[in-house]
């Protein structure tokens, strides 16, 4: 079989190009990071648990009108996807205080937000993903003021998509980090939620007992990564209760 071309390589996934032009390859790692890479481990079936998951919420979304990338699920790492342009920014909404917000105001985690907020940060490690205002994005060119009005109405509604989702399987949804991407058709663009939807990218307690659900478990040391995101999985009935999520050999290099 022809090597696939490789077209990008982050962190916890890698992009080879698609069988149709405008068409990508997003395949899920099982590499963990944090704290801008200095904590990094390999965390068995990650990879395998965010595909499926990813692919469940983004699936979901197009179902009510809010458009992705995704186009389907091709085996148990691997997802099509259409080609976007990536806003160089990294969407946050918060219901509930935790993480940076309770740093950098001191509000204690755990807090109930007065209403959802929505935050901007510059998508760039080597400069640990700074805050930035409305003022900074329009000023440097990064997203358009129609962008901004577009990528705050579509973070709002993915907030109320999933935050339903998770009430229903008994989880609280303190906030999550959506990536957004330009597709260009003719004359026009439309912005779609691109990346990945997993517990990688969002706070998800347990609604009775507070138990964390997410990347807090490894960001944290709290246990287990893949039993906390197999539990999400089996809650929404993505997969059965007793899978193991099947993986392949480790290649150490
Ligand atoms: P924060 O509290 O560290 O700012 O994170 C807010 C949310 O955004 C949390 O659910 C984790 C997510 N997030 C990412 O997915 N990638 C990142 O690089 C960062 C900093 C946060
Ligand atoms: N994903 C980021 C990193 O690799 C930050 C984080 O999720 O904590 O460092």
């Amino acid at each position: 079989m022809a090597r696939r071309t490789k077209v990008y390589e982050g962190k916890a996934k890698i992009l080879y190009e698609g069988p149709e032009p405008g068409t990508l390859i997003q395949y899920f790692k099982d590499d963990a990071t944090a704290f801008n890479a200095e904590k990094r481990d390999v965390i068995e079936g990650k990879g395998v648990l965010n595909n499926r998951l990813s692919e469940y919420f983004m699936t979901g979304l197009n179902n009510i009108g809010v458009p992705t990338h995704f186009i389907r699920r091709l085996n148990m790492r691997e997802q099509l996807i259409r080609a976007v342009e990536i806003i160089p920014l990294e969407v946050v909404v918060r219901n509930i205080a935790a993480g940076s917000i309770s740093k950098r105001l001191g509000i204690e985690e755990g807090t109930p937000l007065p209403r959802p907020i929505v935050e901007f940060y510059y998508k760039n490690d080597a400069l640990g993903d700074p805050l930035v205002s409305e003022e900074h994005i329009l000023a440097f060119g990064w997203a358009t003021h129609q962008d901004l009005d577009d990528i705050v109405a579509l973070a709002l509604r993915v907030n109320d998509f999933l935050s339903g989702i998770m009430t229903g399987v008994g989880i609280k949804l303190v906030d999550f980090k959506i990536e957004v991407g330009r597709i260009y058709e003719g004359d026009f663009q439309r912005l779609v939620v691109a990346d990945e939807i997993s517990p990688d990218s969002c706070r998800l307690w347990d609604i009775k007992t507070g138990r964390k659900l997410d990347k807090d478990v490894f960001r944290r040391d709290l246990g287990n990564l893949s039993e906390a995101y197999a539990e999400v999985a089996r809650r929404l009935g993505v997969m059965p209760s007793n899978a193991t999520p099947i993986t392949k050999p480790k290649l150490m290099n």
